[in-house]
């Protein structure tokens, strides 16, 4: 096998900064890929946050004007990972959140900010460092999705790219009037180009112009074509189907594992299952909530926005009473939301608990302790919190949409019957199905025999990145190869 060089391009990387699974994922792949010989060094924009945590930077480039200001790459690495740093204070040396202000509103010059992160990464893709010319970029989601514009509008040849979509929803337009400032020419800005419905798209572009296209997982690529789940975009996508494929994300194993989680009271494995216990009276302390043996708890943990479909489950509370479930939820995002969780909190001591807030620890208790996990997602392009569950024997009660549908295997009666049942799942997603699902996760929890059997089947499952890295590896290698016919990758 032949070594590949590659260059992520990405706007968030955990650990360094996370606002959902996207920095899960491309935090996690290129360790993973490194046992398929591909080294995957990542691009990303230095926040502050980012240049507080990475050991040993040392610049590699300058740049006198970046887009309105000068700017800097360092090389550095943060653990196992290998990064390309653009300290670009102008654009990213602000506090908070790496999209929004303190306002509440997306940072005023995003298209600037991340234009400039796919122009360094085409850049790079070009040979602006002579010591590491990748022969592949993966950039992933809008703010991503201009590196394979500037790379076709050069005349200088460049690398392959692959462009991963994780959500759709998030698009990156912004006014046509900004093309000059971003450096892109007047022919780029047509339907074949970075024209979107007469703005700029940096999605848009990322889906027309990359030689391949992936999502995170089968099911999301299938719908996204159809005009329900497209967004707008699902033309574009037919048009490219046969560029498109789905690879559904993993988990990292190491971040992610029961039984040397340090985060949580008490680690266990698939045979000493009873130790849940102990996690799971820790959780109810930590929520107020009644500790009364057979109760079920339920776990989320999201993101509070549309896509997830929590203000159904605000409409299903009644179900939840009557059936005696026990909530435990960990969310941030829409001020609505929050407010009304806030609210059946309060109105339900000792049953309901809601913890409104961004923290990690308590995510990893939430899976370690609870008896279930809910995501009853609208959409869910692939959903990482299911795959946790699965891990820490949390039960996943799953909306039927795409990565859900394509991760968590039903607990219908053939399914049980076969012993491969790892969950339940409800299709259509509404408020309705949702009570039923709860209902049925409730009766399948008073049968202790069978929920073992969930719990360990799911533990059992690999949600690890093997499987999807060997898939990422053969598409770089198939596309390589069908780019460069006389060089076997
Ligand atoms: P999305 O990226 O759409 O928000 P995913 O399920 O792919 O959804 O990834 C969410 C990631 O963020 C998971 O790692 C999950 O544990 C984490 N997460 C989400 N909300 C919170 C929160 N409030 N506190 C801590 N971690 C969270
Ligand atoms: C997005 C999607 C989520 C997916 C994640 C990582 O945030 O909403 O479904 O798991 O990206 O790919």
């Amino acid at each position: 096998m032949k070594p590949i060089t590659a260059l992520s391009v990405a706007s968030e990387v955990y650990p360094l900064i996370k606002t959902g699974g996207l920095a899960d994922v491309t935090g996690a792949l290129p360790g993973a890929l490194a046992a398929h010989q591909v080294t995957l060094l990542t691009l990303i924009p230095g926040y502050p946050a980012v240049l507080k945590a990475i050991d040993k930077a040392e610049p590699v480039h300058h740049f006198a004007d970046l887009l309105g200001g000068p700017a800097r790459l360092l090389a550095a690495r943060k653990g196992e990972l290998q990064l390309l740093v653009l300290d670009a204070p102008h654009l990213y040396d602000r506090p908070g959140n790496p999209y929004i202000g303190p306002d509440g509103n997306d940072w005023p010059d995003n298209a600037q900010r991340f234009a400039a992160l796919a122009r360094v990464g085409a850049e790079l893709g070009q040979g602006l460092l002579p010591g590491f010319v990748p022969e592949l970029i993966h950039a992933h989601d809008w703010q991503a999705g201009l590196t394979a514009a500037y790379l076709r509008y050069s005349d200088r040849p460049g690398p392959a790219t692959v462009f991963t979509v994780h959500n759709l929803a998030f698009q990156g337009q912004f006014p046509h009037e900004l093309l000059p400032v971003l450096g892109l020419p007047p022919n780029s800005f047509t339907m074949d180009g970075v024209e979107y419905y007469g703005a700029i798209g940096f999605l848009k572009a990322g889906l027309q112009l990359s030689d391949r296209i992936t999502t995170v997982s089968p099911s999301y690529a299938l719908e996204i074509q159809a005009q329900d789940a497209g967004m707008g975009l699902d033309g574009l996508l037919r048009q490219r189907s046969h560029h498109l494929s789905g690879i559904l994300n993993g988990i990292d194993e190491a971040v992610w594992d029961p039984a040397t989680d340090t985060r949580i009271p008490a680690p266990y494995s698939t045979r000493k299952l009873h130790a849940r216990a102990l996690n799971k009276a820790a959780l109810r302390e930590h929520f107020g909530l009644r500790s009364e043996t057979d109760r079920l708890v339920l776990g989320v943990i999201s993101r509070l926005s549309w896509q997830k479909g929590l203000d159904m489950l605000l409409e299903t509370i009644p179900v939840l009473l009557s059936e005696g479930i026990q909530l435990a939820l960990l969310g941030t995002g829409d001020a609505e939301l929050e407010t009304a969780f806030r609210q059946v909190a309060q109105s339900h001591p000792g049953q309901i608990g809601v913890a409104i807030g961004y923290d990690e620890n308590l995510a990893h208790l939430i899976q370690a302790g609870a008896d279930a996990l809910l995501v009853p997602s609208r959409f869910e392009p692939c959903g990482l919190t299911q795959l946790c569950a699965l891990r820490y024997g949390t039960v996943p009660v799953v909306a039927r949409v795409g990565g859900l549908s394509d991760s968590i295997i039903d607990a219908n009666e053939m399914a049980l019957a076969a012993g491969v049942a790892t969950g339940v799942q409800f299709a259509p997603v509404t408020a309705d199905r949702l009570a039923a699902a709860l209902v049925r996760a409730h009766a399948l929890y008073c049968d202790r025999p069978v929920w073992k059997t969930l719990q360990r089947n799911g533990m059992r499952a690999d949600v690890s990145w093997r499987r999807p890295a060997e898939h990422y590896a053969q598409l770089y290698r198939a596309l390589l190869n069908a780019r460069n016919p006389h060089v076997a990758m």
